[in-house]
């Protein structure tokens, strides 16, 4: 290996999750300056008014927007507000709320069942979502009435602005509403220039859960529900579940600092070219497939055995239990010399 795996080279050596990243410095900042003397709890601070009026108009709608700790509460809160006990809630069978979130949807939402649709590079298609929706429609069977998707989706591609809506528009006509998991909404937006507004409500979103963490605040993601008749009495759900930061502004403050001046575009936007920079790199090695796509900040490569295992010697952190292969995250932090270091890493231990 052209440099030796220390601790001391700290994250450069980290490309498991996105997560892995640390606090960005606006949202720190913020954070800190949100420390300043007292302020009301439970969300009735001047910092959660703010950024609900900034999120309301960087979606140009008049939404209901709350405050969850994590995306597992943010997903399966918002499901469970959309469907009662009996019904389904029709995802990708790689999507985040069946595969990570230990049943945290059914959890809270008393029994609601998840309706597994196959995927393509893990996204729903329109066909595959009426397939589910029709399959059944006698009692013995949960009664669909959610779609999700991931967007960006936990294989690193997106759905275009035209794939959204064409879901949307099959999970209407079958009286069904649509979710959004945007724990990577930020790389999203950042990758297809497009107004927020455009891929979610406007496409037929009724709710987004709006990922902060992955973008580079400490903790917290907001659920925005583009039709304020379905948030009435979320909050309720939120306290229930534990979810209700007393402290609220030190989440809400964090979350104003990256939405001004395009902060976490432009944080996004740095993760997504590390990505790109890391596939360039990648691509040509012989021994190196790539798997899928690379439209936000993932890599995906299949890699042989003896490879990833010299990678890992070498102190390199990432994961193969997810897209079938090794997954490399960027992240806001993410260096161009942490990824020239892996790709050059990479290319030796393909030689062997
Ligand atoms: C697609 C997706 N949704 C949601 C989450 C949020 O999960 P957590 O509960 O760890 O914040 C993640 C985190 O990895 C994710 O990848």
């Amino acid at each position: 290996m052209t440099e030796t795996a220390s601790p001391t080279h700290g994250y450069r050596l980290q490309f498991a999750s996105d997560n892995t990243a640390g606090t960005c410095p606006e949202a720190l900042a913020a954070f800190n300056e949100a420390n300043r003397g007292f302020a009301s709890s439970y969300g009735n601070d001047e910092a959660t008014a703010a950024v609900c009026d900034r999120l309301r108009a960087l979606f140009e709608r008049d939404a209901e927007i709350f405050f969850a700790f994590n995306g597992t509460a943010a997903n399966s809160l918002a499901l469970a507000s959309m469907c009662q006990s009996y019904q389904g809630v029709v995802c990708a069978d790689t999507a985040h709320v069946a595969t990570d979130e230990c049943g945290a949807p059914e959890f809270f939402s008393n029994g609601a069942k998840l309706l597994l649709a196959p995927h393509r590079h893990g996204k729903l298609t329109a066909a595959g979502v009426r397939e589910v929706i029709t399959r059944r429609n006698d009692i013995h069977y949960p009664r669909p009435k959610v779609v999700t998707l991931t967007q960006a989706t936990e294989l690193g591609t997106l759905y275009q602005q035209g794939e959204i809506a064409g879901i949307a528009r099959v999970a209407r006509e079958h009286g069904l509403k649509v979710h959004m998991d945007g724990a990577r909404f930020a790389n999203a937006v950042a990758s297809l220039g497009l107004a927020p507004a455009d891929i979610t409500w406007r496409a037929g979103v009724d709710v987004l859960c709006f990922g902060g963490t992955k973008m580079g605040l400490p903790v917290g993601e907001a659920i925005v529900f583009f039709d304020k008749a379905m948030g009435e009495e979320f909050a309720y759900r939120c306290k229930q579940a534990g979810q209700l930061a007393s402290k609220m502004r030190f989440l809400s403050a964090p979350w104003l600092a990256m939405l001004e001046n395009g902060v976490w575009l432009r944080h996004a936007a740095h993760a997504n070219a590390m990505a790109q920079r890391l596939r360039e790199r990648i691509a040509p090695l012989a021994g190196a497939e790539m798997l899928l796509p690379t439209e936000a900040n993932g890599v995906f490569i299949n890699l042989p055995e003896a490879a990833i295992e010299r990678l890992r010697a070498a102190g390199w952190v990432f994961y193969t239990f997810i897209g079938g292969g090794a997954r490399f995250m960027c992240s806001w932090a993410t260096t161009e010399a942490a990824v020239d270091h892996l790709a050059r890493d990479l290319a030796e231990a393909l030689e062997g």
